[in-house]
């Protein structure tokens, strides 16, 4: 049976500021995914939160871009948003960057991560959700589930791996894609996507081609032209049976890597996971936070969600986020807790650099 897997987010209003979910824009996503359950147009469904970020999970059998998928998670941003504007909530309608809807919310604002796939018998899939950071933030775990052996063991031992995975790099400013295979061409693929904030990995598939993996690559100041607020992206990762087990696909996130994010998304970060309970961003509006929830398909159906992060085994890493978090913190506004420059253009620092503008003059 062919699944699509849609996964579409949005910040549409913080609680408190930037750093959690109010309860009733659950409610309404719940409420508006129950309904087109009821009339087809999607089999399934999960709703979550991670930090200020609503995540609608769907399942359905119309292939990925559908109008009538994407229009369904614009109408609950919508009426999420107009909620939060209600109640006051902070930044409501944060990432409803056009008033028309036409047909996809690609270009709009949302984030979006969808594949469709042949559902195996047994179909254990990973979706990740990030908040305080953008989509170079899986780079270096896609790579590392991918395609290093240190990490996936099953690249090594199980014959199925062996041949390798293909990565679909985008070259975000120039909008242009590039497909390399690992292991083959490794060195070229961390050439590239070592550059986290230039390019992203956006898919990768099997040697054969099956799709194995998804992220959304929407970066909201490239869409906005401005700083709008960070995209906090989201990932969709197959598990098991000719792909990673689910141990390998959570095993990178057990070094809390650097970010970019944070706090006014200009600072690096560590990623920390946690538990759904334990996705608020507080500390500095962080630190930038993941959480993974799995699934077992089952014609289409949600079986689940299992809560990866809440486990002990990830405290360690906690540990050492907060202590990365309070090490560069201590930076205050010098790089590199701060970003660099070429990133600080698409935040509000160009406002101030103009400001100064006629101040400046030629060195004597
Ligand atoms: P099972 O033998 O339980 O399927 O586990 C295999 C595996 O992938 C463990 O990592
Ligand atoms: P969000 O992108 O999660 O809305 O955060 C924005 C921000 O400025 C946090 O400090
Ligand atoms: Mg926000
Ligand atoms: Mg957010």
């Amino acid at each position: 049976m062919k699944v699509t897997i849609s996964v579409i987010k949005a910040d549409i209003g913080g609680y408190v500021g930037h750093s959690g979910m109010h309860p009733a824009l659950i409610a309404e996503g719940e409420k508006r995914l129950a309904e087109a359950k009821d009339k087809g147009i999607i089999v399934d469904y999960h709703v979550t939160s991670v930090g200020d970020d609503l995540q609608l999970i769907m399942t359905h059998t119309r292939g990925t871009d559908n109008s009538e998928v994407h229009g369904l998670a614009w109408e609950v941003f919508k009426a999420g948003a107009d909620i939060a504007k209600e109640i006051g909530l902070y930044g409501a309608g944060q990432d409803i960057l056009s008033e028309a809807f036409s047909g996809n919310v690609k270009g709009m604002g949302p984030g979006v991560a969808e594949m469709e796939i042949e559902e195996r018998p047994s179909e254990p899939v990973i979706i990740f959700m990030a908040d305080k950071t953008s989509p170079g933030a899986w780079n270096l775990p896609l790579f590392k589930i991918f395609a290093d052996p240190f990490n996936t063991a099953g690249l090594v031992i199980d014959p199925k791996l062996h041949p390798g995975f293909i990565f679909k790099v985008l070259e975000l400013k120039k909008g242009r894609v590039v497909d390399l295979k690992c292991p083959d061409e490794m060195y070229d693929l961390l050439s590239l996507i070592g550059a986290v904030e230039n390019f992203v990995v956006k898919e990768v598939k099997r040697y054969d081609g099956v799709i194995a993996a998804v992220a959304s690559v929407q970066r909201l100041s490239l869409i906005a032209g401005r700083y709008v607020g960070k995209d906090d992206p989201v990932m969709i990762v197959r598990a098991q049976s000719g792909f990673p087990a689910v141990g390998e696909v959570l095993e990178p996130f057990s070094l809390a890597h650097m970010v970019a994010g944070w706090m006014r998304g200009s600072h690096w970060g560590p990623l920390m996971p946690v538990s759904v309970r334990e996705a608020n961003c507080t500390r500095f509006d962080g630190p930038p936070r993941v959480i993974a929830l799995g699934f077992q398909l089952k014609n289409g159906k949600l079986v689940g969600p299992r809560d990866l992060f809440d486990d002990p085994a990830f405290d360690l890493t906690r540990r050492r986020a907060q202590e990365i978090a309070d090490y560069i913190r201590r930076m205050g506004p010098f790089e590199p807790q701060r970003l660099g420059m070429e990133e600080m253009e698409y935040t509000t620092l160009p406002a101030v650099l103009k400001k100064l503008e006629e101040r400046f003059k030629e060195e004597e």
